[in-house]
């Protein structure tokens, strides 16, 4: 993809902006979500990744920003990156997290030297370039140094409370009083990430020049004690962290009747308020058939309306040819549409799930809390059944059980490596949907989704943040 042809007249030709995501779905459409509420501001923004990564990128944006049109006036630049391969997930892997996405990660760190010439070009016309990276991607900071009016921050696309544990853990875990107050179930980052992906990060922190502040994905109406404690580590004391979530286009309560949407929204068009528990588990994560043919069967056993979404994780390339290598599609019972026909919907494609989420059928969320799903989720007051699998998803479960309390938990995680039955995916359903303190349960995630917009509007926390955060990058 070449960069676009159609873009607005800055508003501040004179500072420009440069993102560099990880490329996994659910990094590249934050940044994504950020280069528009830049852009929106009159901030020239310059997304870099492989060709690949911004094909994906702007095809699942597409409906979500406006048909595209939201992304036009981004520059993407799609930069060389060595061929990589791209082999299946392993849906019965000991640790969930998907290793399978590491030769892209490998290969993005060949963006550094087309990155640092884009940004000495950038800097050789500009007042100021401020260069937004991922958290784990680092090494791209590199490209701001030596360079007196580039400025690098570190984006976090994760939850704060995630961030700061995993962090703290590599700290070796000292003396927090905070930490003391707080009753937190315990999670080690050895289960939840793999030893190369710990080492892809690690091995870049020595590369790095400093950062200048950095930016949250999240908001303090959500974990705002967690944020304080983020902002405290050790290193960004002086520096400011901002943060300016959810940075999801935020639609609410919104039904369709357009008669032009997605197959799934116009099955949700025909089901009763806040009657359905949508399914999904994001881009990362494969479920064995055994694990498939549970929750079939405890979705059916619930009696309740369902909609899920059936698919395997992402490939590290997810338009190569996969050669026959395909992962078995999962299976269900071949009579199972006939038996859920009316209450139930499985969806086996990519689905609009900001857009599920907003619609007033949907009434609950059963998810792997990945941090995109939490933020979608929580902006629109819809409670979660917590179900996590790797990365920063058992310390999100956490904040949405144990903290916020706006879901329970569909599994213990100290039995991670066991089969959740379908009893347990019954139960789990009717006690948000039909016990007095799932109703509990529900009220908070509505108020707490109340809180979230509220903090996106004038004077609300995400909102100032935003703001102050452009007022630095163009001062
Ligand atoms: C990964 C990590 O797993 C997650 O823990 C981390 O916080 C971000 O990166 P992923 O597993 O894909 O993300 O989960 P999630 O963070 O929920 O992101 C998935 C995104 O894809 C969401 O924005 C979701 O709305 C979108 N999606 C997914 C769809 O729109 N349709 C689909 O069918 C599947």
């Amino acid at each position: 993809m070449a960069e676009s042809k159609a873009k607005a007249e800055p508003i501040t030709p004179d500072v420009a902006v440069v993102m560099v995501p990880l490329p996994a779905q659910g990094h590249l459409n934050q940044f994504l979500h950020l280069s528009s509420l830049l852009s929106a501001r009159g901030l020239p923004i310059h997304y870099v990744g492989s060709a690949t990564h911004n094909r994906q990128v702007l095809d699942r944006a597409s409906r979500l920003h406006n048909g595209g049109t939201a992304c036009r006036p981004i520059h993407f630049h799609d930069f060389p990156v060595p061929d990589y391969s791209s082999p299946a997930p392993e849906p019965d892997a000991a640790i969930k997290f998907p290793g399978h996405l590491q030769p892209a990660f490998d290969a993005a760190r060949h963006l550094l030297s087309p990155l640092t010439d884009l940004v000495r070009s950038l800097a050789s016309r500009s007042r100021r370039v401020v260069l937004i990276h991922d958290s784990s991607m680092t090494f791209a900071a590199g490209a701001a140094a030596s360079l007196p009016n580039v400025e690098a921050f570190c984006f976090h696309a994760v939850s704060a409370i995630s961030g700061f544990f995993f962090r703290w853990e590599l700290r070796g875990k000292p003396r927090e009083p905070a930490v003391e107050t707080l009753e937190l179930p315990n999670v080690s980052n050895k289960d939840c990430i793999s030893q190369e992906f710990c080492d892809f990060v690690l091995s870049q922190q020595q590369t790095t020049v400093a950062d200048s502040g950095r930016l949250i994905n999240s908001c303090r109406a959500i974990e705002g004690m967690f944020i304080d404690m983020v902002a405290r580590e050790p290193g960004w004391q002086d520096k400011k962290t901002f943060a300016i979530g959810p940075l999801n286009p935020i639609i609410f309560n919104q039904a369709s009747g357009d008669g032009a949407s997605p197959p799934s929204i116009e099955w949700l068009d025909q089901q009763p308020p806040s009657s359905v528990i949508y399914v999904s588990f994001g881009t990362t994560s494969t479920f064995s058939d055994e694990q498939v043919a549970e929750l079939a069967a405890g979705l059916e056993a619930s009696g309740r309306r369902f909609l899920w979404v059936l698919r395997d994780a992402d490939r590290a390339d997810i338009y190569a040819d996969t050669g026959g290598d395909e992962v078995e599609k999962e299976k269900l019972p071949s009579d199972y549409y006939t038996r859920v026909e009316g209450r139930g919907k499985v969806v086996r494609g990519w689905a609009p799930q900001p857009e599920i989420l907003a619609h007033p059928s949907t009434g609950g969320f059963m998810s792997h809390c990945g941090w995109n799903s939490c933020m979608e989720s929580f902006s629109v007051g819809v409670p979660i059944l917590a179900w996590p699998m790797h990365s920063d998803q058992p310390r999100n479960a956490v904040l949405v059980t144990d903290v916020l309390r706006v879901g329970f938990p569909v599994l213990d995680w100290d039995k991670r490596a066991e089969l959740v039955p379908s009893a347990t995916i019954k139960d789990v359903i009717e006690r948000l949907t039909a016990s007095k303190e799932g109703e509990e349960v529900r009220r908070r995630a509505r108020e707490l989704g109340g809180e979230v917009r509220r903090a996106m509007e004038e004077g609300g926390s995400s909102k100032t943040d935003l703001d102050a955060f452009v007022s630095h990058t163009i001062r």
